[in-house]
């Protein structure tokens, strides 16, 4: 095409672009031309016209990182000029692998052994469907944590699954921990060469693509877990008497110096109460053995681990969660089990995770979580959580063995960037982090914290130190939310749509947006309210805002540690 005719073809395309959409493309095209990512004439005329091959990348992400895994590799796959096309578990029909020639997947491993909660459909047809996948080769790039007892479980089962149907396993599956980004981009690499090499391409043609290739993640994460031994050092209720929260504010000490970063977490294996070990063993007859139960699932039964138990003691369980200890007064046995088969359905416990809220700088030896007390109701009896109540139980002094979880997609950007965070309930831990290691680093971006609770005067957490922050201008704003200090539900989500105007200049002027806390109903209220905020400030349609956050979170500028 001609030059002039290019000009009236771009025009006719950005017709309807809105201003901010044109400012959001110039950025872009500048931030392709600055890394090279866009190809000279010379190398788009060597560029071979077609692709045999045509890959179909399909992840299953609950907290985003196969998503952004995905998109990444999608990327990879159009500057090596491979047509590829990308889905979501959550959406793509299982029908439909029957006429793909070559799928990656890529698909993280969540609750104990299972499949992302928006993956589960998929999986669930996979298993029950009559489908012949023999004209199909796939990868499996498995994300998971080695902590966990049952690692990368989910994509094990894919495998497992896709064989099953006959399809053909064309690179090594992987299974990645914590640290994954490098390993995935060796992964990505020899995909890139498979389709490159499976392709019409002239040879010499993909060679010179695959020294192009821009497998280099922007941040090698070299931290990997690390166990410490240590104390309780201080532990205290955040909360004042009157609230209906027992939130606390724990100090974990340790002789070793604490290698972590602000928005890491600090990994517990928690230990069942012996009284309930010791009742479960007893009706085994072996209460000498109580102690083998400790660090076993034993609470909140569910899926796998119920069905094991209906089909050894020969009972239907009615419950959808239970506790070992009611199952076992509420649904009799029909056939006598002993101890040890007992032992070989349960499975080890699986860590918990707590959002660190301290900076390493101001104590090297110390580490501090912010823990709520997870309380319920099951069968009619009141009940709290075996980690969080745990914890809680502690006193100062008291042994503690735990791991720092290193969070690569969750931490700090450069000291002069601008910083938006927000924070209700327990969310506020990694800020309090953010906001004491900024102060002690100098750090002249902004910041601007929302945080929520149910009540200003006993639930507003480091209340002292927040003031200070602001009073020292380390804090740039400050809203907060009190959902229950008026006639009317307040909320951070309603503070953030108050604040549209000023929060869409910060995120225009390139602030970082973080969101932590509670995933459901907070975090989606929370992006309903950004969604608007951007429809309103750029006069887009709904479509046109979801994608627009979408591109944040996937470029880096939204951040998201919700559970
Ligand atoms: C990255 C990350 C960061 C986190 N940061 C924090 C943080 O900073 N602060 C914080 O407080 N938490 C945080 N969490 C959550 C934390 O890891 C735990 O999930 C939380 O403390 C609950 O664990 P628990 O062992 O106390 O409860 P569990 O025993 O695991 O119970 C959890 C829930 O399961 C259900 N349940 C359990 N047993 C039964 C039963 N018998 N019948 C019916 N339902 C049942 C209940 O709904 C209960 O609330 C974070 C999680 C992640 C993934
Ligand atoms: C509550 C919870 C449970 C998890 N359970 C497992 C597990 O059973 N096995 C495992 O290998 N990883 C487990 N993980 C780790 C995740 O798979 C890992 O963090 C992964 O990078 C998440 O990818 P995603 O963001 O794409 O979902 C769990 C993580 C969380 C927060």
């Amino acid at each position: 095409m001609q030059f002039d005719q290019k000009i009236s073809a771009l025009q006719k395309q950005i017709q309807g672009y809105s201003r901010e959409e044109l400012l959001w493309f110039n950025g872009y095209l500048s931030g392709l031309l600055a890394n090279n990512q866009i190809a000279t004439t010379a190398q788009l005329e060597s560029i071979a016209p077609t692709i045999q091959l045509n890959p179909v990348v399909l992840y299953g992400s609950e907290t985003g990182n196969s998503k952004k895994l995905a998109f990444e590799l999608l990327k990879l796959f159009k500057q090596n000029n491979i047509q590829a096309r990308c889905f979501d578990l959550a959406t793509y029909k299982v029908k439909q692998l029957a006429k793909e020639e070559f799928v990656l997947f890529i698909c993280s491993t969540q609750g104990e052994g299972e499949a992302p909660v928006s993956a589960q459909r998929f999986f669930g047809e996979l298993e029950h469907e009559a489908l012949d996948l023999s004209t199909l080769s796939y990868s499996v790039l498995g994300l998971g944590d080695s902590s966990y007892p049952l690692f990368c479980k989910a994509a094990e089962d894919l495998q497992i699954l896709l064989n099953k149907h006959g399809g053909v396993l064309s690179i090594a599956s992987q299974k990645l921990d914590v640290d994954y980004k490098t390993a995935a981009h060796q992964w990505f690499k020899e995909v890139i060469n498979h389709v490159l090499n499976k392709s019409v391409t002239p040879i010499h043609n993909a060679v010179e693509n695959r020294q192009e290739l821009n497998t280099q993640p922007k941040e090698i994460s070299t931290r990997t877990k690390r166990s410490y031994k240590g104390i309780i050092g201080h532990s205290i209720i955040l909360n004042d008497r009157e609230s209906n929260k027992k939130t606390y504010h724990i100090e974990l000490e340790s002789d070793e110096e604490l290698d972590y970063s602000p928005g890491d977490a600090v990994g517990i294996y928690p230990k069942n109460k012996h009284e309930v070990c010791a009742e479960i063993a007893t009706l085994f007859k072996a209460t000498d053995r109580a102690f083998e139960l400790e660090k076993l699932t034993i609470t909140g039964l569910s899926g796998n681990t119920l069905k094991k138990l209906e089909d050894i003691l020969t009972i239907e369980v009615t419950d959808k969660r239970i506790d070992l200890i009611d199952l076992l007064n509420l649904y009799p046995a029909n056939k006598q089990v002993t101890f040890d088969q007992l032992l070989t359905v349960l499975v080890p416990m699986s860590p918990r995770l707590y959002s660190i809220s301290s900076s390493a700088l101001t104590n090297s030896h110390q580490v501090t979580i912010t823990v709520a007390l997870a309380e319920f109701e099951s069968n009619g009896v009141n009940k709290s959580g075996v980690c969080s109540s745990f914890l809680s139980s502690l006193s100062v002094g008291q042994d503690i063995e735990f791991y720092i979880h290193p969070n690569s997609e969750f931490y700090l950007p450069n000291a002069d960037t601008d910083i938006v965070m927000v924070g209700p309930g327990t969310g506020i831990a990694p800020f309090r982090s953010f906001l004491q290691h900024r102060d002690l680093r100098g750090d002249s971006g902004r910041n601007w914290l929302f945080f929520g609770e149910q009540h200003f005067v006993c639930d507003f957490y480091y209340q002292t130190e927040i003031q200070q922050w602001l009073e020292s201008g380390v804090l740039t704003k400050l809203d907060t939310a009190f959902s229950r200090d008026q006639k009317y539900k307040i909320y951070v989500q309603d503070r953030l749509r108050q604040q549209s105007k000023q929060l869409w200049q910060w995120i225009e002027s390139g602030a970082i947006l973080y969101v932590c806390g509670q995933k459901s109903p907070m975090s989606q209220d929370v992006e309903n309210a950004l969604v608007e905020i951007i429809r309103e400030n750029t006069q887009s349609s709904e479509e046109q805002a979801v994608a627009y956050l979408d591109t944040m979170f996937l470029n880096g500028q939204y951040k998201k540690d919700v559970y």
